[in-house]
């Protein structure tokens, strides 16, 4: 069983292509230089040479608050691109697995979000990643929407890091108004493995509970003095974002907390390395 999976360079790209690799299937790993997902001729040609049996979209353009300041770029990428491996896995029948983000919703539920909620993108990011679904249902019969949320992994720019990074800073506030679901993407690599063997639609796969970044900083780094909460109005970012996107997860997902354990312990083996 042969796999293309876009955007394999990236955070989950990595992590995903290893998970189906030690599940036995043949990937087939592809980059921007190989595959650019904006020029329609490209992803014609590679994906009619290759022909997979699936191919998992990853590649997007990710930059939640940068998106406000290069819409037509996002659009490009998010929409426009995932509409080119759309409709080509249409002509040929292959399934398509869309990775797809919390952020198509607008925030204003306070209970988890569910795969029959109508989504209201309240960013350009949120709503290009949308335009992207769209495009898929509109072109394909054959597909697999996975929305997850919060992402981090060891390949890749993203909160756990930064928190890290900027651990010493005093003060280091951090947004306690905005609820969510951290993911690893090693978890949600096995999620999308069982995904693909279960009937085509949308699912929801992120981390079991729920959080704020606040709470989730002090996860990460322990109780510190120089960790403060503060509200999404007092720390102002170029992108408006849901203040609540929990995903009602599809099937049963590992707590949030226990996959934060285990990154961090397997970071520490590493840098001990
Ligand atoms: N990160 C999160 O918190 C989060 C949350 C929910 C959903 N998601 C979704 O999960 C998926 C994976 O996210 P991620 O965090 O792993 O993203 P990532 O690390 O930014 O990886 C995305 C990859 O897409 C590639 N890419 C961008 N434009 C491309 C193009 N025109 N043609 C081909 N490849 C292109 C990027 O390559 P370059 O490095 O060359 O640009 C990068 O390797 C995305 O669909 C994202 O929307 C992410």
């Amino acid at each position: 069983m042969k796999l293309l999976v876009t955007g394999a360079a990236g955070m989950l790209g990595q992590d995903l292509s290893a998970a189906l690799e030690d599940a036995g299937y043949t990937v087939v790993g592809t980059t921007r230089e190989i595959l650019d997902i904006t020029n329609t001729d490209n992803v014609k040609q590679i994906i009619s040479e290759i022909l997979p049996n699936i191919v998992i979209h990853c590649a997007a353009y990710t930059a939640v608050d940068k998106a406000e300041l290069e819409k037509d770029k996002a659009m490009l990428v998010n929409a426009e691109g995932t509409k080119n491996i759309a409709k080509i896995c249409a002509e040929w029948e292959i399934p398509l697995v869309y990775i797809s983000t919390d952020y198509v919703f607008d925030g204003t539920k306070n209970t988890p979000y569910t795969v029959t909620d109508e989504p209201n993108p309240i960013n350009c990011y949120g709503y290009s990643k949308l335009k992207g679904e769209e495009y898929i249902q509109k072109y394909c019969s054959k597909y697999h929407i996975i929305r997850t949320s919060w992402l981090y992994g060891h390949h890749g720019k993203n909160f756990v890091e930064t928190m890290l990074k900027l651990q010493n800073k005093n003060p280091l506030r951090v947004i306690n108004d905005q609820i969510g679901s951290p993911t690893w993407t090693v978890d949600l690599s096995e999620a999308i493995l069982k995904i693909i063997k279960m009937p085509y639609g949308v699912y929801h796969a992120s981390g079991e509970g729920e959080t704020s970044w606040y709470e989730f900083a002090r996860e990460i780094l322990g109780n510190r003095n120089n960790l403060q909460p503060c509200t999404t109005a007092e720390y102002q970012t170029e992108a408006i974002r849901p203040a609540y996107s929990v995903l009602q997860n599809s099937f049963p997902c590992r707590h949030w907390k226990a996959a934060l354990k285990d990154y961090m312990a397997l970071r520490l083996e590493e840098e001990n390395e």
